[in-house]
């Protein structure tokens, strides 16, 4: 289509330290154009739509097909990834801003280490070691990874962590990625074998309970995670694991 524009509105932010301020581009339209690829031509020729020159959109990409969880960002408003996010579904002005629960690092890129740190927080792994021969694992019925399997598509995206209201500095809550992994390994015979650490894990301030069950997270999951359901699944653990404490004191 002849002389098609597309407009974004992006929040940019030089350093941590810096107040944001909103910059306007204008791209010639092409067909099948991302976010993603709208932020490689502003790179091109950083220019502001009224003619000012600037400098390239800092943002975090990488595999460019949903899959590395790197690029997630605000887009109008919403948790999503700019890879998979079609310039032609949105509404324009595009307004692109970086998570706002994460510190930023640049422009639209953050801080999201508080994921990993939540991870390793619950033993979000199976716990093998050495180097030495272990033989072949445990066998998987074909019933525990069909729970397995949509679990383990968890890309560290971060967008169930944003869109959470109860993901915040107060309640120090570790979201639902972290618990839908405990779920994941809690439920493989090796993984089983940290059951009751990734549980204590889960408990008290920041643990499980502070879960409001406002569900936004299962909404913007780009992988469809039930997420919702493991935070029902482990939310049951805990509670048991918490009555046995009390009977083994
Ligand atoms: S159900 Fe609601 S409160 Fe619980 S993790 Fe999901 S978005 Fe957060
Ligand atoms: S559970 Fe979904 S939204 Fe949350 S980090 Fe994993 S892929 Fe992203
Ligand atoms: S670039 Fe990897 S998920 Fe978007």
């Amino acid at each position: 289509m002849a002389n098609k524009t597309v407009i974004f509105k992006i929040k940019r932010q030089a350093n941590p330290d810096t107040k944001p301020v909103w910059e306007e581009f204008e791209l010639p339209w092409k067909p099948g154009m991302n976010v993603i690829s709208s932020l490689m031509d502003i790179a091109l020729n950083p220019k502001t739509r009224d003619g000012k020159a600037t400098t390239p959109i800092t943002y975090d990409s990488n595999c460019l097909e949903e899959i590395c969880g790197s690029c997630a960002m605000l887009i109008n408003g919403k948790a999503r990834m700019a890879c998979s996010a079609l310039v032609d579904k949105l509404e324009q002005p595009i307004k692109l801003e970086p998570f706002s629960k994460f510190p930023v690092v640049r422009d639209l890129s953050v801080d999201r280490s508080v994921l990993f740190e939540n991870l390793k927080a619950v033993k979000a792994w199976v716990p093998i070691d050495g180097t030495y021969d272990l033989g072949s694992g445990p066998r998987l019925s074909p019933e525990e990874q069909e729970v397995a399997y949509p679990l383990s598509n968890c890309i560290s995206c971060c967008c169930c962590m944003e869109a959470c209201p109860q993901f915040n500095e107060n309640t120090g809550f570790v979201g639902a990625a972290a618990i839908s992994q405990v779920r994941l390994f809690n439920q493989h015979p090796t993984g089983k074998m940290l059951k009751t650490e990734r549980l204590h894990a889960l408990m008290g301030d920041g643990g499980i309970q502070e879960c409001g069950y406002a569900q936004n997270c299962v909404e913007v999951c780009p992988k469809d995670i039930p997420l919702t359901k493991s935070i029902s699944s482990v939310g049951g653990q805990v509670m048991k694991q918490a009555i046995k404490d009390i009977f083994t004191r």
